[in-house]
């Protein structure tokens, strides 16, 4: 009998099916299958697909902030060696879309609407020739007459509330804050972000009559072939995305880019298969940022250091039109009590590249600033700031009355604290020194809103006792492929090698998709009932009820009958599509996961320069699906919290536009220098609402505050707050 899923995925007094079977491979920290091919070489990423035959492209970019282009001069292009077109086709300059509006809006081709927008692409027989040809290519544009700014402080800004973020408003903050036993009111930035993915973003399009199929790297393939499709005006069941391989993403690949539509153009228009690889300076000027933000928050607290009021206002940017908004006050909502409240995000409207979801989109920057401004509120009532943030953790979301369908805060909090040693903190700045060093500590609370989406997968146990998953789902290097074997060898009773496990091809069912950190609980979930469906064919065919079935190293037993898993399947395989979306859950619960971090720095008391010395993490985000891939996402969040504390920055030339940093030379994300050992604790938790797997997301967690942890341990160590990111040594002495 199937468990009443409908409702609720699982009752929270009936125990999962995960927690009644016997192979013992959930939570396991198994390797990543395609580790090896890898390392080795030996996995294909999307540039490296030998088509006979394939052309090569090349991207120009624009040279101007904003205006239209007036004339493309192409002819001493197409007369430079192997050089065959130069394409400004209207699709190919459209806006990276952000992957779950499946629509970029419409531009005219002339248009330019920031610097680095593609405006033309030039195709020759190789990749050399046609870098040569595009660095050659002569583009004459007319300035526009009435530019948007290109800084979002800039007074002439249009500043608009988006659309979908509804400002929450609750009691009366100015006057909770006017009566407050303690009332902090600060404001913070934080800057642009990249996503600083390890590959670059590229595509190889191939036309086999009216069908497209591409090779690249995305994150979303169901939603990527209905972009596509929009963009070229063809229908999303003629395009066909491989990718089985993706270099990471971190939101950057969650849309299709120029790149993609690109090489689509220019297959079609030549009649040969087009590969479009962008550079790392085109990708930083060109794919998408996280906007910069400038917040306020407001803290009221009453003489127990119990939170009346909370403000959380922020400004972020985009360009006109686009419906992203940086939503930095997501978590904020639910996170602290405090009835009196107002949080608020608006977006000013400016000439900087699309800015779109980056690892953790809100989380990231409102947690950080968040959690520092909460650090001041402890040291203003002179509380401890973990009793502090035990003190106001309210018993339902505050304003929405919704309860939280499982929430570890305070368990992170203390398992952290013990492992971290925070007993030996000194509660004032500047009591440690060590030579030179002022040495401090700080901690943050750790949130991020779950969710699922719909997702699809097929399970196919065979004759021989082998299984294969197959779904498009993709693996950015986050352990799709490990998790998804190690559900279906659960579920089936096999050994993890005799699971096979395909992803990354729209020709498959339909996954989640890498995303939104939903990827495992929602693709993993439907794979889960694709399993159910076969032990209930498996229970029949051995004669005994489902509840009773136990299948274990290929053997299945129930009912006192036992036969081989291999024996009950016979001569066709059993084939079962799984499918799982949102269930009233989503709506009836705040659910989100939670954690905390702990970090120890030192500070150079003459040059300001900043060492994270140690971190800690601890993370309850339900029941653990594979202990070593959940820790890497933890440890690499982690290390996006030391870069977002202490040296990440996108630089923007407000002259002209132009990004000044648009490289990691120059974009300066955290190397191994930068990161000392970090500890990660992983929670046991059970989420009822969450997922039929009893999971929730945990790949962008690690980020959620980090870098308030890293903040709070240098006002700790020498007493200065910075209220501007990335906490750099000048802004230090
Ligand atoms: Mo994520 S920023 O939803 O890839």
């Amino acid at each position: 009998m199937r468990l009443p899923f409908s409702d609720m995925y699982n009752r929270p007094d009936e125990r999962n099916l995960l927690d009644r079977t016997g192979q013992g491979l959930i939570g396991k920290p198994l390797d990543r299958p395609e580790g090896p091919l890898k390392v080795s070489g030996a996995a294909t990423y999307s540039a490296e697909w030998n088509l006979p035959n394939c052309a090569e492209g090349v991207l120009v970019l624009a040279s101007i902030p904003q205006g239209t282009v007036r004339e493309i001069h192409a002819d001493p292009v197409l007369a430079m060696p192997g050089v065959m077109a130069v394409i400004a086709d209207k699709a190919m300059v459209r806006r990276s879309a952000q992957g779950t509006a499946g629509k970029a809006p419409a531009q005219d081709v002339t248009t330019v609407e920031y610097f680095g927008q593609p405006v033309a692409v030039v195709v020759a027989e190789t990749f050399e020739q046609a870098r040569d040809a595009a660095l050659a290519l002569r583009v004459d544009y007319d300035p526009a007459e009435k530019p948007v700014p290109l800084d979002p402080e800039s007074p002439q800004a249009e500043v608009e509330t988006p659309s979908d973020s509804k400002p929450i408003e609750g009691g009366d903050l100015d006057a909770a804050m006017r009566e407050a036993a303690f009332a902090i009111d600060v404001s913070y930035d934080t800057p642009g972000h990249a996503s600083a993915a390890m590959e670059p973003h590229v595509t190889i399009a191939e036309w086999q009559d009216d069908r497209l199929i591409l090779r690249g790297s995305y994150q979303m393939l169901s939603h990527n072939v209905k972009e596509i499709a929009d963009c070229l005006s063809i229908k999303p069941d003629k395009v066909r995305i491989i990718a089985p391989y993706v270099g990471g993403g971190f939101g950057s690949k969650l849309g299709i880019t120029h790149e993609a539509v690109a090489a689509a153009v220019a297959a079609r228009e030549i009649g040969r298969p087009v590969r479009v690889v962008m550079t790392r300076q085109q990708v930083f000027q060109t794919v998408m940022r996280r906007s910069e933000t400038r917040q306020r928050v407001r803290l009221a607290a009453d003489a127990g250091g119990r939170i009346v009021g909370l403000g959380h206002e922020a400004l972020v940017s985009n360009l006109p039109q686009e419906d992203f908004a940086e939503p930095v006050t997501q978590a904020t909502e639910f996170l602290y009590g405090g009835d009196n409240r107002l949080l608020k995000v608006e977006v000013a409207r400016i000439s900087r590249l699309t800015a779109g979801s980056v690892r953790a989109p809100g989380e990231a920057v409102g947690m950080q600033v968040l959690e520092a401004a909460m650090d001041e509120l402890a040291e203003a009532i002179g509380m401890d700031p973990i009793e502090l943030r035990k003190r106001n953790l309210p018993a339902t979301v505050p304003v929405e009355g919704t309860p939280y369908s499982s929430r570890m805060l305070v368990e992170a909090l203390e398992a952290g604290a013990k492992a971290f040693g925070w007993d030996r903190r000194q509660p004032t700045p500047c009591q440690t020194r060590e030579g030179d060093w002022w040495i401090g500590h700080g901690v943050a609370s750790a949130a991020r809103v779950n969710m699922m989406v719909p997702a699809e997968a097929r399970v196919t146990l065979n004759p021989d006792g082998s299984a294969l998953v197959e779904t498009d789902q993709t693996d950015i290097g986050t352990g799709s492929y490990a998790i998804l074997g190690q559900i279906a060898g659960e579920m089936l009773g096999l050994p993890i090698e005799r699971v096979k496990v395909e992803l990354g091809d729209t020709r498959l069912p339909a996954g989640a998709g890498s995303g939104g950190s939903f990827g495992a609980i929602s693709t993993g979930s439907a794979v889960m009932r694709a399993c159910e469906a076969i032990r209930e064919t498996l229970a029949k065919k051995l004669g005994c009820e489902a509840e009773e079935l136990q299948l274990k190293d290929g053997v299945a037993s129930g009912g006192g009958k036992q036969q081989p898993i291999a024996g009950l399947v016979q001569e066709k395989p059993l084939a079962e599509t799984g499918s799982i979306k949102p269930g009233k859950t989503a709506k009836d619960f705040s659910q989100a996961s939670y954690g905390a971090f702990f970090a120890e720095v030192a500070v150079h008391a003459f040059t300001g320069e900043t060492r994270v010395r140690r971190m800690t993490g601890a993370f309850g985000f339900g029941r653990v699906l594979n202990a070593k891939t959940a820790r890497s996402q933890c440890l690499g969040g982690m290390v996006w919290g030391i870069g977002s504390a202490l040296t990440e920055e996108l630089a923007f030339d407000l002259r002209d536009g132009h990004l000044v940093n648009h490289d990691l030379a120059e974009y300066h994300v955290p190397v191994h220098a930068d990161v000392p050992a970090i500890e990660v604790i992983l929670l046991e938790e059970r989420d009822a609402a969450a997922s039929p797997l009893q999971a929730k997301g945990v790949g962008e967690l690690g980020i959620c505050g980090a870098a308030g942890a890293i903040a709070n341990a240098i006002h700790n160590a020498c007493g200065v707050r910075v209220r501007s990111f990335p906490l750099t040594l000048d802004k230090l002495i």
